[in-house]
C-alpha cells in the first residue's frame, strides 16, 4: 500500500531520457522537494522509519544534503556531510566508487561524533548502489555504525540493494 509519501513522489517525479549523457533515465526529484507538503511527507517517513535508532543523519552530495538536513532537525540529531572529492579541509577519509555514468570519489571528515554513534545515511536515489556503499564504508571507517538507510526513490533494475550490507534499506518508490 503507497504511503502519503509515494503518493507524492509518483505524482511529481519527473524523468529526463539521455541526461546527463545518452542511454541514462535521469530521475528529477527536485519537483518532489519544490512541494512543501510532498516534501514534509519525504522527512516524515523517512525520520519515522528509523525514530530512536539513529544519532546521527549523513547526506550525501548533493541532494541527500537536503534530506538530511531536514531530517537532523526533525529527529533532534546530529547531521554530516558526504561530500565529493576535493571539497573538504583538515583530516578526511576518502572511498572511491564507480557511478552509473563515471566514477567519483566522496569524502567525510574524522572525529565529528563519538565512536559507535549510530548513523542513517539518506539519499534522494538509490541506484546501482555505489555511491551508498562508498558512504557505508565511511562511516564504518570513521568509527561510527551504519544502521540504516533512506532514499525516496530506489531503481530496482540496477539492483543497487545488493551491494549494500546489512543495514536495514528503506526506500520511499521503488521502480
Ligand atoms: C546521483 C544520486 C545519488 C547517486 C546514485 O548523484 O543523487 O547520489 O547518483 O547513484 P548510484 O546508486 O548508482 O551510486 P550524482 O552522483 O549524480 O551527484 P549529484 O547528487 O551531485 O548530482
Amino acid at each position: 500500500m503507497p504511503t502519503p509519501a509515494a503518493d507524492h513522489v509518483n505524482a511529481l517525479l519527473a524523468s529526463y531520457q539521455d541526461f546527463p549523457q545518452a542511454g541514462i533515465l535521469f530521475r528529477d526529484l527536485n519537483p518532489v522537494f519544490a512541494d512543501a507538503t510532498a516534501f514534509r511527507a519525504l522527512i516524515d517517513e523517512l525520520a519515522g522509519r528509523f525514530r530512536g535508532e539513529f544519532d546521527a543523519v549523513a547526506g550525501i552530495e548533493a541532494r541527500g544534503f537536503l534530506l538530511a538536513a531536514a531530517i537532523g532537525y526533525a529527529a533532534d540529531v546530529a547531521v554530516l556531510a558526504v561530500r565529493k572529492g576535493g571539497k573538504l579541509p583538515g583530516t578526511v577519509l576518502s572511498e572511491e566508487y564507480d557511478l552509473e555514468y563515471g566514477s567519483a570519489c566522496l569524502e567525510l571528515e574524522i572525529g565529528q561524533l563519538a565512536p559507535g554513534a549510530r548513523v542513517l545515511v539518506v539519499d534522494d536515489v538509490l541506484a546501482t548502489g555505489g555511491t551508498i556503499a562508498a558512504t557505508s564504508r565511511l562511516v564504518e571507517r570513521a568509527g561510527y555504525r551504519l544502521t540504516g538507510v533512506g532514499v525516496v526513490l530506489e531503481l530496482t533494475d540496477l539492483v543497487g540493494r545488493a551491494r549494500l550490507g546489512d543495514a536495514p534499506v528503506h526506500a520511499i518508490v521503488a521502480l
